[in-house]
This record gives C-alpha cells, sequence and structure tokens, in this order.
C-alpha cells in the first residue's frame, strides 16, 4: 500500500481550487488520532470541545491553554500523516501579546495550525499571526465561546443583517492571512455563498452540503452523543466495527458528497 504523504498548509489551501473535500474530526488523545490518522481524516481538530465532551463542563469557557496543549501533545505523537489544528481557548487571544503567547505554547506542543472563533476584532490578530507564519482557521457562525452572549448553542446569520455581517468578517479573515475557516450553525444558502466568494476553504459543521470540507466532533460521529443529538450529526460507526472503519466511511462519504446531506443543514 502505497505511503499517505503528510497534509501541509498549502495542501489544504490548494483543495479551494479542486480536489477532494477535506475532512477534519477533533481528537483528544494518542489512540483516536492513531485511529482516526490511519482511516484516512486529512486533519485532526484538538477543539476545546474537549472541555464539554472531555471534562464534562456545560460550555467551552473553563478550557486553558494548559488544557489544550496538553492535548495537543498527546494527539500530535501520534497524527501520522494528519495534519494538527489546535484551539486557541476562551479569551487566550484577546489581545496580541496574549495572542502570540497562546499560540506559541500550542505549536510548540505540536500544532500545525491554531483555530480561533469571531471576526471583526479578531481580524488584526489573525493578521499579526499570518505575518509571523502562523497558520490560522478562522471560525465563524456559532462560535461556542461566545455561548453566553448568544444565550444558548443557536443557529446563527438567519436574518439578512446577521448573514451580511458573517459574510463580511470572512472576507475580512481571508483578507488578513487565514488559511480556512471553519462555518459552524450557519443556513445552507449562506455557507454556500461563503464558499463561493471566499478565496480560502469553508470547512462546515450544521452548514449544510456545500462547504470545501467538514468537521464533527469525534464522539458524535461515533455516536456517543449525550443530551440532544445536533441535527448534523451521523453516527458513522453504525454498522462496523473499528474506529479506524467509521473514519474511512466518514472520509468516504465526505468527499463523494453523500455527507452532510440536506438534512443535516439549517434554513
Ligand atoms: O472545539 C471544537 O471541537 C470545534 C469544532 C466543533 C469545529 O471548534
Amino acid at each position: 500500500m502505497s505511503e499517505r504523504k503528510p497534509v501541509t498548509v498549502p495542501a489544504l489551501r490548494a483543495r479551494k481550487s479542486g480536489g477532494p473535500r477535506i475532512t477534519m474530526l477533533t481528537a483528544y488523545d494518542a489512540s483516536m488520532a492513531a485511529a482516526l490518522s490511519a482511516g484516512g481524516v486529512d486533519c485532526l481538530l484538538v477543539g476545546d470541545s474537549l472541555g464539554m465532551v472531555v471534562q464534562g463542563s456545560s460550555s467551552t469557557v473553563p478550557v486553558t491553554v494548559a488544557d489544550i496543549a496538553y492535548h495537543t501533545r498527546a494527539v500530535a505523537r501520534a497524527a501520522g500523516p494528519a495534519l494538527v489544528i489546535a484551539d486557541l481557548p476562551y479569551l487566550s487571544y484577546a489581545t496580541l501579546p496574549q495572542a502570540l503567547d497562546s499560540a506559541q505554547q500550542l505549536m510548540q506542543a505540536g500544532a500545525q495550525m491554531v483555530k480561533l472563533e469571531g471576526g471583526g476584532w479578531t481580524t488584526p490578530i489573525v493578521a499579526a499571526l499570518a505575518e509571523r507564519d502562523v497558520p490560522v482557521c478562522a471560525h465563524l457562525g456559532l462560535t461556542p465561546q461566545s455561548v453566553h452572549k448568544f444565550g444558548g448553542f443557536r443557529v446563527q446569520g438567519r436574518d439578512a443583517a446577521a448573514a451580511e455581517r458573517i459574510r463580511v468578517e470572512g472576507l475580512a479573515l481571508a483578507e488578513a492571512g487565514a488559511e480556512m475557516v471553519v462555518l459552524e450553525c450557519v443556513p445552507s444558502a449562506l455557507a454556500r455563498q461563503l464558499t463561493a466568494e471566499l478565496p480560502i476553504p469553508t470547512i462546515g459543521i450544521g452548514a449544510g452540503p456545500d462547504c470545501d470540507g467538514q468537521v464533527l466532533v469525534c464522539y458524535d460521529f461515533l455516536g456517543m452523543s449525550s443530551g440532544v443529538r445536533p441535527r448534523f450529526v451521523k453516527n458513522f460507526l453504525s454498522g462496523l466495527d473499528s474506529v479506524q472503519a467509521a473514519a474511512a466511511a466518514y472520509c468516504a462519504a465526505v468527499r463523494d458528497g453523500s455527507f452532510p446531506g440536506p438534512e443535516h443543514g439549517y434554513a
């Protein structure tokens, strides 16, 4: 069998102009990272969702840079050819000195890209990180670190003004040097428009079938969601006998366009 080449930042950028959709799953430990990477996943995200699914908190707000660095080290050791992305957690990038310090810790823990939430005030932070050659993934729509401002985990960008704000923020983040942008829980039509307009790949979660790539929380894709299961979640382990096989099925479904279907998105 031919060895998979390491996934690189330029290779991900190049997917915007052709090639298979980008596959991403979260991972928080070495065993999960190894299985998902062996299944062919392009990117492993050490998401601050670990605050909820690993630590049992009701939001991502309590997660610290030290938490993400610890899990990034574990994931990076077993990531194989997959590219490791680490989340900058709550208020760890509120000022430029904080952002540089936090990004330094996560990149030195083994991340190859950092992800941060929001647009507008984050644009100069993204520009400063990008100027210093720290690859950045932006994140718009339902940004879970803003859960208290939103009043819950709700679909964003449904009215015309909110949709336009997300569109303008996305264009500014791309201009500032973001390499990719996660679109979480936005109407499928808005994600389609952003995917057409932005020069960088869009990675959807609850954003319909038209993004350049997809991401899911690993426990959700293994059917281990607790509480209310969001509509964009699908159990890929069902009928299979290993996490690696589930990851391969997820990658195949994202790449052939059968996941997500219209039923996994929002109007
Ligand atoms: O923290 C996380 O897992 C995320 C994904 C849901 C995109 O940000």
